[in-house]
């Protein structure tokens, strides 16, 4: 007899399970997922001991037959591929017909299903993979199915299960997600008897935001679209204060995905408009073609793979920018603030995302811009879209204790920091000039001297690449001392001497490893703020309106690299309402 034989089914299916089954969420994350592509509008959850003694989840979809629910639990039976080109645009959730058998392998695994408009149902059981029973039973329209203690009989992969606690929170984070991606189905998740999570049926996913969320100030909308590719959400503004790291929601085409280019795209956005590091919470919406992307890449799908992945990373990073760029200025209020919240109805979030997204997506009114005639915009509206920049032409007044530039436009008066916006403006001058070339440089006559402990001058001897790159010429001249001997035309001499002893510090902060841009953009800032007008120094008007100006070029113009507010702004409603105008 030969060596080779082939695996009983049983066997096989424990293998795959392996590959699909993690813990409860991942069983939970296949049941869902078969309600939805089932049609289910209403879906309930239930787990005890964070999964680990049961799952169960109902759905009034569409039922099996007798027959379909004695094949679900087969290797390989599904309804939703049937030959190989199926796979070049798939539209539903599942396709590999392995997540039921894989599951019934490594539990106590019951199916009830009872086929819309049906007499009766059926009742599989199934223990350890093998089938107990098939029964016709009564039960409700639509499927249910239970898993009772997984991974009983694989006693090594029970053991990698966490506690009820973790598992839980595993659960409840994965529910929320998919009710993210299906605003039009309910969700209903229960631990233990105790209710964690409900969310009946709505129309628009701002609504759905909304029940899981509740009213955010703090997140900023995206919405683009470029050819056949769609990206919405909602993102963290760029603030000074708040917390760096939140969670990050991926959906391509209503898939819960990881993807490095859609991770690398938003660092990336985040990087540009200021220099903290940050994993900022992220709730994003892509939809595209079926054909633009192949789903079959993973076991869990998790991930998938983009036809033109470089158009993906280039179109998330624009939508990324601009709603990173349209983030409010902050609002001076003259009386006490309103503590009184806007209802949610007035945060934008305009697009229906996928197909079948019902078409009421936009709630009339909800695009009106703020300051369009007649329409004052609701308390709250700081979110509202603009039609261009925050920063539309402001005439300058003048200045304020030779720091601040006060000015108007029609719709309030802002207060901005000389010193603040003119460091944004050469900042992004300088990482634009960079891109394509290196920073002017002008050599010095008289080389200068800096004196400087033996770490800084390494880390500035460490980073002489970027540094020649940003028009400085320095080399070590022995004892103490660095020798600068071009410095970019952008500085004054007489500030070299304060910029490279920065410099030398900013880089001795930065790790050996980090990447080149890191080191570019640190030292891009220091530049820029040593450049900048300082405070306390009187501008003519003539400066004043040219700070302005760039500054509404900028694309992110409402904070400095360090993360500091460029301006604050009165709007004019605040100023109305305070002379009792409105
Ligand atoms: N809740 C449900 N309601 C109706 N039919 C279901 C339900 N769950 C499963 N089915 C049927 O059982 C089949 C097998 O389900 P299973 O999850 O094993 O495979 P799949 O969804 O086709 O593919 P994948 O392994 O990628 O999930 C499905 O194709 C579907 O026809
Ligand atoms: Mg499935």
């Amino acid at each position: 007899m030969g060596r080779i034989q082939v695996l009983p089914g049983d066997l096989a299916n424990q293998i795959a399970a392996g590959e699909v089954v993690e813990r409860p969420a991942s069983v939970i994350k296949e049941l869902v997922e078969n309600a939805i592509d089932a049609g289910a509008k209403h879906i309930s959850i239930a787990v005890e001991l964070g999964g680990k003694k049961l799952v169960r989840v109902e759905d009034d979809g569409e039922g099996m037959s007798p027959e379909d629910a004695r094949l679900a639990v087969e290797r390989h039976a599904t309804s939703k591929i049937r030959k190989a080109e199926d796979l070049g645009g798939i539209a539903t959730l599942g396709f590999r017909g392995e997540a039921l058998p894989a599951i019934a392998s490594v539990s106590h695994f019951v199916l009830r299903s009872r086929a819309r408009g049906a007499e009766s149902g059926t009742e599989v059981r199934i223990n350890g993979g093998a089938i107990a029973s098939v029964t016709e039973v009564g039960a409700a329209e639509g499927t249910a199915i239970e898993v009772a203690d997984l991974f009983y009989n694989l006693p090594a992969r029970r053991k990698f299960l966490k506690s009820d606690g973790a598992e839980s929170a595993q659960v409840s984070r994965l529910v929320t997600q998919l009710a993210l991606c299906y605003p039009e189905v309910g969700f209903v998740l229960t631990s233990g008897g105790r209710k964690l999570l409900q969310c009946p049926p709505v129309a628009t996913l701002r609504d759905r935001f909304y029940q899981l969320y509740g009213e955010r100030q703090d997140l900023v909308e995206v919405h683009r679209e470029s050819g056949d590719l769609k990206v919405v959400g909602y993102v963290a503004a760029l603030a000074e204060q708040g917390p760096t790291r939140g969670p990050q929601n991926i959906f391509v085409n209503r898939r819960i995905v990881k993807d490095r280019t859609i991770a690398h795209a938003i660092i990336n956005a985040y990087s540009v408009a200021s220099i903290k590091e940050r994993s900022p919470e992220v709730h994003l919406f892509l939809s595209m073609p079926p054909t633009a992307l192949d789903v079959n890449v993973h076991p869990t799908k998790a991930e998938v793979r983009f036809r033109d992945q470089s158009y993906v990373h280039e179109a998330m990073r624009r939508a990324l920018g601009d709603a990173l760029g349209r983030g409010p200025a902050p609002e001076l209020q003259l009386a006490p603030p309103n503590v009184q919240q806007a209802p949610l109805g007035n945060l934008p979030l305009p697009t229906s995302y996928g197909g079948t997204f019902p078409s009421r997506w936009i709630p009339p009114g909800a695009w009106t811009a703020r300051g369009e005639e007649g329409t004052a915009a609701p308390q709250g509206a700081a979110l509202q879209p603009e039609a261009s920049s925050v920063i539309r032409p402001m005439i300058a007044l003048g200045q304020f204790r030779d720091t601040f530039i006060i000015a108007v436009d029609e719709e309030g008066i802002a207060i901005i920091d000389q010193h603040v916006a003119h460091e944004r403006v050469l900042f992004e001058r300088i990482l634009e000039r960079l891109t394509t070339g290196r920073m002017e440089s002008q050599r010095l006559l008289e080389p200068l001297l800096v004196e400087l402990p033996p770490a800084a001058r390494q880390a500035l001897v460490a980073r002489s690449a970027e540094l020649d790159r940003m028009g400085f010429e320095l080399e070590e001249f022995g004892g103490d001392a660095i020798r600068v001997t071009a410095l970019p035309t952008l500085l004054r001499r007489e500030e070299c001497v304060g910029a490279v002893r920065v410099l030398a510090e900013d880089l001795e902060g930065l790790d050996r490893g980090s990447r080149v841009e890191e080191a570019l953009k640190r030292i891009a800032a220091t530049m820029a703020c040593h450049a900048a007008v300082k405070a306390n120094y009187p501008l003519t008007a003539e400066k004043m309106a040219h700070i302005l100006d760039e500054l509404r070029q900028t694309a992110y113009s409402t904070i400095c690299p360090h993360g500091r507010p460029v301006m604050l702004r009165l709007t004019r409603r605040e100023v109305e309402k305070n002379f009792q105008r409105i």
